[in-house]
C-alpha cells in the first residue's frame, strides 16, 4: 500500500504513453503496490501511473485551471512527506485526464463533431484547509436532460443546481460512480467506492467533496447505482407513488417505456396492481416490454399517425394516470384520453429537447371539466423518499420480481456517442459508461 513507503518524499510519473505506461506498471508491481498497479493496468484508455523513488519538488503549487492548456506527455504526482497514514500532512498529487466538452451551445439534436476531447490536470492539494477528493471514474450516467444544459437558453437552466448551463470549452459534470484515488476531506479515504457529481471524464476532482456519498457495501453491481438504485429509480419511484398517487386497478399509460426511467415506473405500476401499457421506438422494445418486463400491452408510437385514436384503442375504458417522459403531442393526447381525476406526472419532455419550438398544447377544457392534475416534478425534491425506494427496490430485485436493463458502453470515447443516441432511442434501459474497470 502507498502509506506504506517509508520515504521522504514519493514522486509518481503519470505517463500518457502506452509503451512507458506498461514498463510503469511493472515498476509499480515490482515495487509492493500491487493493487494499485494492477487497477492500472487493467483499465482501458486512460492515464496510467508509475511511481518511482526519485526525489520530490518543494517549489510553489501551479495552478492548473480545469480547462487549461493540454499538458506535457508525462505529469508528475508527488506525495510530500507522507510517511504513515496516521500522519496527516501536506502533499500535492496532480493527475493528468481527458474530458469531454462541447465546442459551441448546441440547439437540436446532438452530434459527433459538437464535442471534443481534450487533456489537462488535476491538482489535489492535502493541507489543512482543503477538503478536496480526487476520484477516478468508473461509470458515468447517460442523462437527457444535459442537452438543455448544453443550450445557450433553456429554462431548466434556472431550476436547480444540477441544471445549470454548461458553457463551451468548459467540462461538464455528471452522475456517476468513482474510485477516491486520494482524498484531503477526513469524510473519504483512498480506494473508497463514491457515488455523485463527478463528469465526463476519466478523473474527476470534487471539490470540498459535498457532490459525493460513500457507498458503504453493496451486495449488488456497482452500476446499479447509478441506475436502478440511482437518480433513475428514485425518479420513477418518487414520480410514481408520491405525484401520480397509484389505486389498484388504476389504468397506466407510460411513455420512453423501455428507457431507463420508464421501464421502472412500468414495472413499479405492475407490482402494485395497476393495468400498464407502453410505448416505445421499436418492435424489439415493444416486444421486450410485453415478454419480459409483464407490460399489459405495448406499442410502437411511430407506427401510425394519429396519437389520439391509437391510445383510445388501448384504452377503451380511459387513462387514470400517464407517466410523461416525452411531451409534444404524446402529451397532448393523453390528456384527450384522460379519465375525471386523471393524473399526468411530467417527469420530461424528450421530444421537445431537440426542438425548443415544440411544446405541448394540451386541451385546457379536458384538463378543467375532467379535473386532470398535470405535475411536473424533480427527483431532487423526493430525497425523503430515498430509504422507502432503496428498502422496496432492493427487496424487488433479491427476489427477481423487478427486472434490471442496463445499456452500457466502454471507454470515455463512447461517451458522445451514447449521448446521441439517447435522442435517436439506441438506448434500452439505463445508458451508462462504464470510463474503467472496477
Ligand atoms: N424529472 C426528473 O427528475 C427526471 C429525472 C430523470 C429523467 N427525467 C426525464 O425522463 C425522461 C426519460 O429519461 P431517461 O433517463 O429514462 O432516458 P431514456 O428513456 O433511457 O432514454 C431516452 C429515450 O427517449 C426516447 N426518445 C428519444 N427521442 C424521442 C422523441 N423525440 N419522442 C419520443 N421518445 C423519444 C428513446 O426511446 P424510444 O425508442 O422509445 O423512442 C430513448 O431511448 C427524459 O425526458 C428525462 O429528461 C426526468
Amino acid at each position: 500500500m502507498i502509506w506504506e513507503f517509508q520515504t521522504e518524499y514519493l514522486v509518481l510519473v503519470v505517463a500518457v504513453v502506452p509503451t512507458v505506461a506498461a514498463a510503469c506498471i511493472t515498476t509499480v508491481a515490482e515495487s509492493g503496490f500491487s493493487n494499485w498497479g494492477n487497477t492500472q493496468a487493467r483499465t482501458k484508455n486512460i492515464t496510467r501511473i508509475n511511481m518511482s523513488q526519485t526525489g520530490g519538488t518543494n517549489g510553489p503549487e501551479p495552478a492548473i485551471p480545469r480547462n487549461g492548456p493540454e499538458p506535457a506527455v508525462a505529469k508528475r504526482i508527488t506525495l510530500r512527506n507522507r510517511m504513515h497514514p496516521t500522519i496527516r500532512s501536506k502533499f500535492r498529487m496532480e493527475v493528468t485526464y481527458r474530458y469531454i466538452t462541447m465546442k459551441h451551445h448546441i440547439e437540436g439534436a446532438p452530434v459527433e463533431s459538437d464535442f471534443e476531447l481534450k487533456s489537462a490536470s488535476h491538482v489535489l492539494l492535502v493541507n489543512d484547509e482543503s477538503n478536496d477528493v480526487l476520484v477516478k471514474n468508473l461509470y458515468i450516467s447517460i442523462d437527457p436532460y444535459q442537452l438543455n444544459r448544453m443550450k445557450k437558453y433553456s429554462s431548466s437552466q434556472k431550476g436547480n443546481s444540477f441544471s445549470v448551463g454548461v458553457a463551451p470549452g468548459q467540462a461538464i459534470d455528471a452522475y456517476g460512480i468513482g474510485r477516491v484515488v486520494a482524498s484531503a476531506n477526513k469524510g473519504f479515504a483512498k480506494d473508497d467506492i463514491v457515488v455523485g457529481v463527478i463528469g465526463w471524464e476519466d478523473y474527476s476532482l470534487s471539490k470540498g467533496g459535498n457532490m459525493l456519498r460513500k457507498l458503504e457495501t453493496s451486495e449488488f453491481p456497482l452500476s446499479y447505482q447509478a441506475g436502478i438504485l440511482g437518480l433513475s429509480g428514485l425518479t420513477a419511484y418518487a414520480g410514481f407513488y408520491d405525484i401520480c398517487k397509484p389505486k389498484k386497478g388504476d389504468k397506466v399509460f407510460v411513455s420512453t417505456a423501455s428507457g431507463s426511467v420508464g421501464n421502472l415506473v412500468g414495472q413499479y405500476a405492475k407490482l402494485f396492481g395497476c393495468y400498464v401499457v407502453g410505448c416505445a421506438g421499436t418492435k424489439q422494445k415493444v416486444d421486450m416490454l410485453k415478454e419480459k418486463l409483464g407490460f399489459d400491452d405495448a406499442f410502437n408510437y411511430k407506427e401510425g399517425s394519429d396519437m389520439r385514436s391509437t391510445l383510445k384503442r388501448y384504452f377503451p375504458e380511459g387513462i387514470d394516470i400517464y407517466f410523461d417522459n416525452v411531451g409534444g403531442e404524446m402529451l397532448e393526447a393523453a390528456v384527450a384520453n384522460m379519465n375525471p381525476f386523471g393524473r399526468v406526472a411530467v417527469c420530461g419532455v424528450i421530444s421537445e429537447y431537440t426542438d425548443s419550438r415544440k411544446r405541448a398544447g394540451p386541451d385546457m377544457l379536458d384538463v378543467i371539466y375532467k379535473r386532470i392534475k398535470i405535475q411536473g416534478f424533480l427527483a431532487a425534491d423526493h430525497y425523503h423518499l430515498y430509504g422507502d425506494f432503496i428498502s422496496t427496490t432492493s427487496d424487488y430485485i433479491r427476489s427477481g420480481k423487478i427486472h434490471i436493463l442496463e445499456d452500457i458502453s466502454h471507454g470515455i470515447e463512447s461517451v458522445t456517442s451514447a449521448f446521441q443516441g439517447l435522442f435517436r432511442g439506441d438506448n434500452v434501459g439505463k445508458k451508462l459508461v462504464q470510463i474503467t474497470e472496477e
